[in-house]
Formats: C-alpha cells, structure tokens, sequence
C-alpha cells in the first residue's frame, strides 16, 4: 500500500497539489497543504487506493519544495 503526507514546514501553500489530486490534498485555513483522503487529517495512516496512485505521485513531482512524502507504510504522524 501507499501513504501520503504532507510536511508543512517545508510547504510554502504554493496550491499545486491540490489543483493536482484535489482528492488527497487540500489546504488548511494558512493555506498549508494536508492530506484529506478519507479523513485522514494528514496523519498519513490512511492507505490511498491504487487508481489514485498515478495523481498522488504527479503532485508529490510538482512540489516545488519536495513537501509531498509518499511511504509503503503508514505514516501516523500529528497532523
Ligand atoms: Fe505545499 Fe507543495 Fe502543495 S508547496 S501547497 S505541498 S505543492
């Protein structure tokens, strides 16, 4: 499986991502991006479904600051 998170000290709110996979990324009321998916509240736990792999990794290459972390296992960060 696949998990995404973002790390926002490193995200500028740059709005790429969420234009990209608007299914698994959305931003906080800062404009930070967070992973949505499934309720996931960018904790990193929830797995992103297969036919979804092909946008996450689009967004994670158009990071302008490689603030898009994918993983084979869950993440369970804070948020
Ligand atoms: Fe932030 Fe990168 Fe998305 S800078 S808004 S995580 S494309």
């Amino acid at each position: 499986s696949k998990y995404t998170w973002v790390d926002k000290d490193t995200c500028i709110a740059c709005g790429a991502c969420g234009a990209t996979a608007p299914d698994i990324y959305d931003y906080d009321d800062e404009g930070l991006a967070e992973v949505i998916f499934d309720g996931d509240a960018n904790h990193g736990v929830k797995a992103i479904p297969e036919d979804m792999h092909e946008d996450m990794i689009d967004a994670c290459d158009g990071c302008p600051t490689d603030s898009i972390i994918i993983a084979d296992e869950p993440f369970n960060k804070e948020g």
